[in-house]
C-alpha cells in the first residue's frame, strides 16, 4: 500500500501572516490576539526567496490585450441570470449566502435541472442525502434525469471526481460542510473553509467548470467563514426575505461580471421558486382606504425601481428611554431622521416609541428611503394619513435639506406607470419635461415637505 504523507501545516496569523509550528493564542509576531489559523505549509521549491530560477513575465499592452465578453452560460432561471448580470460564466465562482430555509438549495436544483438538458452538471452536497434530494426533485416537478449527485464532503474526493466527470457547472452545498485532508481541523472551521473555497476556485479556473458555492450566514447576516472567501471568488449573491412571507430577493454584492445592485424577485411555491418580473406592487400593502402612518417611496435596485410601503407607528413612550426600532431600515439612520425633523421642523419625538417597518420583508440601504419615512413618521405622529395615491423619495442631510437622488426620472415614470398620481420628490429631481398623470410637489426643505403635508399637498 502506498504510504501517504500528510502535507505539513502551520499557524498563519490572519493579521500580519506570521506564522507559528503550534498552535497559540497570542501571535508572536505581531501580539495580536486568536488571529492564528491552521494553514497548509507550501512545500518548499528550489531556489531562494528571490526567485532566481523563475524566468521573468512576458509584458503585454492592455491595448493589444483581446478583450472578448465572457460567453454566458444560462442559469435556466430568469431572474437568477438577472443578478449574475447575464447569466454564469465558465471558469467563474460564485458564493450564494442567505438564511438557512430561505430557499438556496432549491433554487440551486431548479436552476441544475434546467441547464441538464444541454449541459453536464453536478450537485454536490455535504447536507442532505441523495434520497433527499431526489424528494425535493419530485416535490419540484424538475427534470432530475440529467442531475449528477454526489453526497460527499472531502474536498480531494469532489476534486478528483469533478477531474474526471468533467461536469460543466458544479454547486458545492455547503461550503462549510467541506473538509480537506491536509488539515486536522473541522468543517465549517476558519482555515477549512478557506482552503477548500481556495482549491475550488482553483478547479474552476484551470479546468474551465463553473463552481456555485453555497454559504451558511452568521447571526448577523454576514457569509460565515473568513472575509478572504468573498475575494477569492467572483460573484458575491445573498439571498435575504423574510421565511414568513414568499418573497425572496436575491441581491449582487459583488460580481466581476455584472452590476452590482441587481435585484432578482421571486416567490415560493407550492413547486419551488418562481420568478417575478414584476416585482413593483409586491411591497404594497393592500389598504381598502388611507391609513395613517403609511408612505409609498420609490426604491431604485440596481436597474429597476420598485413601489415599497414604509409604515410608521408613533406612541407614547411609557418608558424612560423611548425605543425606536425599524425593520428592513437602518436603525441608526432613524434615530439621525428624528433629530432632523425635531430640529427643523419641531416635530417632537423624545416621549414616542417608534417603530418603522419596509412592508414585504425587502431591506432598504439606500438613503432616498429618508423623506418617505419622516413623512411615514408624521403622519403617524398626527393621526392623519398621507394620500393613497402618493409616492415620495429623497435623502434627508443633517441642515434639513433635501437632497436629490440618482435615476430620478425611472422612479417617477414607473409610480406614474402603476396609477399614482402625485409625487413628493427634491426639487432637484424636477422632471424637465412634465410626466403624463402626475402631479410632482418639488421640495428644497424638509420644513417646506412637513408645511405641503399639513396644507393635505394641495
Ligand atoms: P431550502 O432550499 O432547503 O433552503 P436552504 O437550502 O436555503 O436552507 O428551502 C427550504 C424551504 O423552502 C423549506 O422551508 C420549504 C420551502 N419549500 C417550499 O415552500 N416549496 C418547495 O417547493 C420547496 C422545495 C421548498
Ligand atoms: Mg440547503
Amino acid at each position: 500500500m502506498a504510504k501517504v504523507t500528510k502535507a505539513k501545516t502551520l499557524y498563519v496569523c490572519t493579521e500580519c501572516g506570521g506564522q507559528s509550528a503550534k498552535w497559540q493564542g497570542q501571535c508572536p509576531a505581531c501580539q495580536q490576539w486568536n488571529t492564528l489559523v491552521e494553514s497548509v505549509a507550501e512545500a518548499a521549491t528550489g531556489g531562494n526567496r528571490f526567485g532566481l530560477i523563475a524566468e521573468a513575465g512576458k509584458l503585454q499592452r492592455l491595448s493589444e490585450v483581446e478583450a472578448r465578453e465572457e460567453a454566458r452560460i444560462p442559469s435556466g432561471v430568469s431572474e437568477f441570470d438577472r443578478v449574475l448580470g447575464g447569466g454564469l460564466v465558465a471558469g467563474g465562482v460564485v458564493l450564494i449566502g442567505g438564511d438557512p430555509g430561505i430557499g438556496k438549495s432549491t433554487l440551486l436544483l431548479q436552476s441544475l435541472s434546467a441547464m441538464g438538458s444541454t449541459r453536464q452538471v453536478l450537485y454536490v452536497s455535504g447536507e442532505e442525502s441523495a434520497q433527499q434530494i431526489a424528494l425535493r426533485a419530485k416535490r419540484l416537478d424538475a427534470d432530475a434525469k440529467q442531475v449528477h449527485v454526489l453526497a460527499e464532503i472531502n474536498l480531494e474526493k469532489i476534486q478528483a471526481t469533478i477531474q474526471s466527470e468533467k461536469p460543466e457547472v458544479v454547486v458545492i452545498d455547503s461550503i462549510q460542510t467541506l473538509y480537506s485532508s491536509a488539515l486536522t481541523s473541522a468543517p465549517g472551521s476558519v482555515a477549512q473553509v478557506r482552503e477548500c473555497a481556495a482549491q475550488l476556485t482553483r478547479v474552476a479556473k484551470s479546468g474551465g467548470a463553473t463552481i456555485i458555492l453555497v454559504g451558511h450566514v452568521t447571526k448577523e447576516g454576514a457569509l460565515a467563514g473568513p472575509r478572504v472567501l468573498e475575494h477569492m471568488v467572483d460573484t458575491v449573491l445573498y439571498f435575504e426575505g423574510d421565511t414568513h412571507s414568499s418573497f425572496r430577493l436575491i441581491r449582487a454584492f459583488k460580481n466581476r461580471y455584472g452590476a452590482v445592485n441587481e435585484l432578482g424577485v421571486f416567490a415560493m411555491s407550492e413547486k419551488g421558486l418562481k420568478g417575478v418580473s414584476n416585482p413593483s406592487a409586491l411591497f404594497l400593502s393592500q389598504h381598502s382606504g388611507e391609513v395613517a402612518g403609511s408612505c409609498v417611496m420609490v426604491t431604485q435596485e440596481g436597474t429597476r425601481p420598485i413601489l415599497v410601503e414604509i409604515q410608521a407607528l408613533v406612541d407614547e413612550a411609557h418608558a424612560p428611554n423611548p425605543r425606536r426600532l425599524s425593520v428592513g431600515l437602518e436603525q441608526n439612520r432613524l434615530a439621525l431622521l428624528l433629530a432632523v425633523l425635531h430640529r427643523h421642523s419641531g416635530i417632537v419625538c423624545f416621549d414616542q416609541d417608534v417603530f418603522i417597518n419596509a412592508v414585504g420583508g425587502v431591506r432598504i440601504t439606500e438613503p432616498a428611503a429618508d423623506l418617505a419615512v419622516m413623512m411615514a413618521v408624521v403622519s403617524s405622529l398626527k393621526s392623519k394619513p398621507l394620500p393613497a395615491k402618493l409616492v415620495v423619495f429623497g435623502e434627508v442631510g443633517l441642515a434639513g435639506e433635501v437632497r436629490p437622488v440618482q435615476r430620478g426620472q425611472e422612479r417617477l415614470r414607473e409610480a406614474a406607470k402603476l396609477g399614482f398620481t402625485h409625487a413628493l420628490i427634491p426639487a432637484a429631481n424636477q422632471p424637465k419635461q412634465p410626466i403624463n398623470g402626475l402631479t410632482v410637489i418639488a421640495v428644497e426643505r424638509i420644513e417646506d415637505a412637513v408645511v405641503r403635508f399639513r396644507d393635505g399637498f394641495r
